[in-house]
């Protein structure tokens, strides 16, 4: 669990099946889940552009349409081996699954990691249980 030089290398190879005729910019991901299953994914583009499917959200859809809600956690890395991080969407996007400790593993090249807490890249997320409140809030209000 310490070394995420297993998982930075799944996230790595993934990035070889990117489909990334625009950007040219190539990223991988690899979510491990609760049962220690790994689900990849890449980023897929369109030429729409915003169509364009992220790495992370590939990977949570594979890992949830295979029944898998825990996860513990995820490894990112791009073609440039830059550290790149999960975009605010996708942030968001692991944040419906995910508790704010999950760790967030960014490959900085060669055996470099850096690894963040999800809650650090995205705090005060909105979850299920804001709009349950809300929703409360309004019942009580006689809405
Ligand atoms: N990209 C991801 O796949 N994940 C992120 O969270 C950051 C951005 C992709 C989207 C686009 O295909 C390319 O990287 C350049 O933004
Ligand atoms: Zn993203």
């Amino acid at each position: 669990m310490a070394d995420h030089r297993d998982l930075i290398e799944r996230a790595r190879d993934v990035t070889e099946n990117a489909y990334v005729p625009y950007s040219e910019y190539r990223v991988g991901a690899a979510l491990e889940t609760a049962d220690g299953s790994v689900y990849l994914g890449c980023n897929i583009e369109n030429a729409n552009y915003s169509n364009s499917l992220h790495a992370e959200e590939v990977a949570v859809a594979e890992a949830v349409k295979n029944g898998h809600r825990d996860f513990e956690r995820i490894a990112v890395s791009s073609g440039a081996r830059d550290g790149v991080t999960p975009c605010g969407m996708c942030r968001q996007t692991l944040a419906e699954f995910a508790d704010e400790d999950l760790p967030i593993v960014c490959d900085e090249g060669g055996e470099e990691t850096t690894v963040y807490a999800l809650g650090d890249l995205l705090p005060d997320t909105i979850t299920l249980e804001t709009l349950s409140a809300a929703e409360a809030e309004r019942s009580d209000n006689g809405e």
